[in-house]
């Protein structure tokens, strides 16, 4: 078998460190995989950087659209293996019979959840607030007064994985639990209801599904219309699932009591990057910022060390998985989202 050569697309230091740590490793005996870190991310301008190699290695913020996709395949590129575990930003029925496509479907579901809970907990007793307050030597309390999370209603909207964290968080500060999902689970002891009733009446909405063109903008004028006055939004899944207009909107009519936001649905070229000095063109995305009850990260929530390790281990995994024999079990088919669903439903349409 000789060297695998994967370009990695928008490479950051801790990625370059968590990958290095794994290859050291892998590579310890026999020089089996090697990889190039481009910070500039994969797009129709820069696909050509990857001629020469086997494998590319995406991130969310990566276009791997058509036109990327012909100069991948012209350039005999066999292999895309996302870092992630959404997939939205792939054409991967384009893909289909051309360049099999990899993914990391779980590398820490908890730290996603946590990362939702920590914004929500910041937002509903103002720690974003008192932290600057105490900085300043203001020992001040008004205007900190915040909310008990005990006994309120919280909608979980998709019970995959990282739903199912929150659920068990939820659970842990006596919170009531509603949840949504397009397939429900037989196995999870939770109330699933209609969309419309965790609209119409949950004191907080979370998002966990993945974003597909059925549910783009899901949250949008008509669907914060039927919400309750107050009610706080959460999103660490994909910003297209909210229509971001209609957000900042209702939260001007003080109908929304909070946002909660580690994506945007603009985020790919602002997120991710140090935009201080600049001037932020996005005029939503800039006075949604300015908003006090709105609390927003980077698509940072599944930034912990263990999440990384994980990541690395298994982008690795797959890809040498896929060299030796031909296909992983992380490889997305893009009738059902999964090649091992489609070889246990004997109905096997991927290549
Ligand atoms: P998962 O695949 O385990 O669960 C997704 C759930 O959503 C499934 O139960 C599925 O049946 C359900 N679903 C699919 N379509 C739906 C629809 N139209 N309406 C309602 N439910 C639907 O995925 P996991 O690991 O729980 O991740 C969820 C999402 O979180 C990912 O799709 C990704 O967009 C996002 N994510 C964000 C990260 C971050 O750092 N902010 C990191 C990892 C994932």
């Amino acid at each position: 078998m000789g060297l695998i050569k994967v370009i990695m697309y928008d490479s950051k230091p801790y990625d370059i460190e968590s990958f290095n740590i794994v290859l050291e490793k892998i590579n310890q005996e026999e020089n089996k995989i090697s990889f190039t870190y481009l910070e500039t991310k994969l797009n129709k301008h820069t696909a050509i950087l990857a001629k020469g190699y086997d494998v590319v290695c995406v991130f969310v913020n990566d276009t791997v659209d058509k036109d990327v996709i012909d100069i991948l395949y012209e350039n005999n590129i066999k292999v895309i293996a996302l870092r992630c575990a959404g997939y939205n930003n792939v054409d991967v029925e384009y893909c289909f019979n051309k360049i099999h496509v990899l993914r990391v479907p779980s590398y820490s579901p908890n730290a996603v959840a946590e990362h939702t809970f920590a914004m929500l907990l910041t937002s509903i007793r103002r720690i974003h607030k008192a932290y600057i307050r105490t900085k300043d030597n203001n020992f001040s309390l008004s205007g900190l007064v915040g909310e008990d999370l005990f006994n309120k209603t919280i909608g979980i909207i998709g019970t995959g994985k990282i739903g199912k964290c929150m659920i068990n968080i939820a659970r842990g500060f006596g919170m009531n639990i509603k949840a949504y999902d397009k397939f429900i689970d037989p196995n999870l002891d939770v109330n699933y209801c209609s969309l419309e009733e965790i609209y119409k009446t949950c004191d907080i909405i979370s998002l966990h599904c993945p974003l597909t063109n059925e549910n783009r903008h899901m949250i949008n004028k008509n669907t914060i219309d039927m919400m309750k006055k107050g009610v706080i939004i959460l999103n660490t899944s994909r910003g297209g699932l909210i229509n971001s207009n209609d957000l900042l909107e209702g939260i001007k009519s003080r109908k929304i009591g909070a946002a909660c936001l580690d994506v945007y649905e603009e985020e790919s070229d602002i997120f991710f990057t140090d935009k201080s000095g600049h001037i932020l063109n996005d005029d939503t995305l800039a006075r949604l910022i300015t908003m006090p009850n709105v609390i927003l990260t980077s698509h940072q929530a599944y930034l912990t060390k263990e999440a990384l390790n994980n990541i690395a281990n298994t982008t690795i995994e797959n890809i040498l998985n896929y060299q030796s024999v031909s296909t992983s079990q992380n490889e997305i088919c893009y009738h059902c989202g999964n090649i091992e669903n489609c070889k246990k439903n004997k109905k096997l349409k991927c290549f």
